[in-house]
């Protein structure tokens, strides 16, 4: 009894000063010694095969192209001769869903045939009373011709709530999807640099065990480097994480995917599969390379910036930024986070620089905004920074947090500058992804989790406090 009542009070103490602990890394970033994890991390893990065994086909529901590992422009010629159609499972393929405006959704899938573009909806499994028919184009890469790549946008739809629906009125599959909630609490997954790993595996099956809203990807989805049905292999990967809940992604050097001659057009594959809302919300961009959102009612507005298309003064990027931010009231306004690919802080050897002239462009902007926190990827590992504006330490700056660290083929990014920079609060080369809770209006809850062999853990957990709630901080701005 007695070592028991020790035990509790020991470990009592051992919560105490790890709420200690969290607090002071609010509070007092600058009397903390920055830290390198000593964390000894397992091997790297094989690239996923394209190639699905017949077994893996248990619900008899995989497309042949899968299968067979057909590439998608063959799939497309073999269905023009009519009697290998029936051949061909023509279920709707790599289905993702985006936010559109605070109550819509836009579905996006790819069939190998001619289908149409309509989603049917409805609140009961089985049932979709309504129904919104949108748009299909395609692309082809070289010699690869892409399936249709259908979108619809639907809606409005109820906040928290769970809505079933079907593609091109296929009726052998049936997903479903969980409206975010229109109000705080809110919780994120951010994570970048994906790729298509077994540690990716890892990554997808420890965010699918979380209780979250939307995912943000601050670029480098699939790793497809040219070879274009690595795509439809990442779009079918993700699919039973990004059809149930919005997915919200930016881009990253790996998606750029020029060929001199060939391809000289920038983001062929991207732009077709992953169309974000460019187009809706309280400031439009116009471009698909970067955009903004609000969730949550308009607590939290969220910019998605664009590392790889023009970001310098005068820039269509930078004036829509500009008047983004204008509109943003942060008496409404909890928090503001914003995502970049490469980082604007890293003290790591990788891609040392690479974020510099893009911070040197629209640091200033961030900073004059108020902006909570930014997110970016590129490195192949965590870091988080205290806040921090031209270098130093300051209470009212962004929080810079690194998170590229989702899995992909090309390994951990794992040299550091000596010593550790006085801003650098913690720094590990390890696999994992990224836990944002916004609270309330005054505090969201960051944490990241570490791929520990094939376990998630929690190896960082720090509390942001929004600076919009900071008198001294807080310039009166509308
Ligand atoms: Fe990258």
């Amino acid at each position: 009894m007695a070592m028991a009542r020790g035990r509790r009070r020991g470990t009592a103490a051992l919560a105490l000063l790890a709420l200690a602990a969290s607090a002071a890394l609010t509070l007092l970033p600058a009397c903390l010694a920055g830290v390198t994890s000593p964390y000894v991390r397992p091997p790297p893990r094989a690239t996923l095969s394209l190639i699905h065994d017949d077994d893996d086909d248990a619900d008899g529901q995989t497309p042949l192209q899968v299968r067979v590992a057909l590439p998608l422009t063959v799939s497309v010629l073999l269905l023009k001769i009519p009697f290998l159609r029936p051949l061909f499972r023509l279920e709707p393929d790599q289905v993702h869903i985006s936010m559109v405006g605070p109550d819509k959704m836009r579905v996006t899938w790819i069939t190998s045939d001619d289908a149409p573009a309509t989603v049917e909806y409805g609140t009961t499994s089985g049932q979709y009373p309504f129904s919104s028919t949108g748009n299909t184009t395609t692309y082809s890469f070289v010699l690869y011709k892409s399936g249709n790549i259908h979108d619809a946008v639907i809606g409005p739809l109820q906040p928290s709530t769970t809505y079933y629906y079907r593609c091109s009125s296929n009726p052998s599959r049936e997903f479903s999807f969980r409206t975010p909630p229109a109000t705080l609490p809110f919780k994120f997954v951010i994570v970048g640099d994906l790729g298509q790993t077994e540690w990716t595996d890892s990554t997808l099956k420890h965010i699918a065990a979380a209780d979250y809203d939307v995912l943000l990807l601050p670029g480098d989805l699939s790793y497809a480097d040219l070879v274009q049905p690595r795509w439809d292999s990442f779009g079918r990967l993700v699919e039973p994480l990004a059809s149930a809940r919005p997915w919200m992604v930016t881009q990253g050097n790996h998606e750029v995917e020029k060929l001199p001659v060939l391809e000289p057009t920038p983001f062929k594959a991207y732009n077709a599969r992953w169309r974000m809302p460019y187009d809706a919300g309280a400031t439009p961009s116009g471009d698909s390379l970067y955009y903004s959102f609000e969730i949550a009612g308009g607590a939290v507005h969220v910019l998605m910036l664009g590392s790889y298309t023009d970001f310098a003064a005068g820039s269509a990027q930078r004036e829509w930024l500009r008047r983004d931010l204008e509109a943003i009231d942060r008496r409404s306004t909890a928090f503001v986070v914003a995502l970049v690919h490469a980082p604007w802080y890293s003290s790591n050897e990788a891609h040392r620089g690479e974020g510099d002239a893009m911070r040197e462009a629209m640091e200033e902007a961030l900073y004059g905004a108020r902006v909570d926190a930014v997110f970016a990827g590129h490195v192949h590992a965590y870091e988080r920074f205290a806040r921090v504006y031209g270098g130093k330490e300051d209470p009212c700056a962004p929080v810079y947090v690194t998170v590229g660290d989702g899995g992909n083929k090309e390994g951990l990014a794992g040299e550091y500058i000596d010593p550790q920079p006085a801003v650098s609060a913690l720094r590990e080369a390890s696999f994992g992804h990224g836990r944002l809770e916004v609270v309330n209006a005054t505090h969201a809850l960051w944490a990241w989790q570490r791929n520990d062999d094939d376990l998630p853990v929690v190896a960082d957990q720090v509390w942001i406090a929004s600076l919009a709630a900071n008198p001294a901080c807080n310039r009166n701005k509308k």
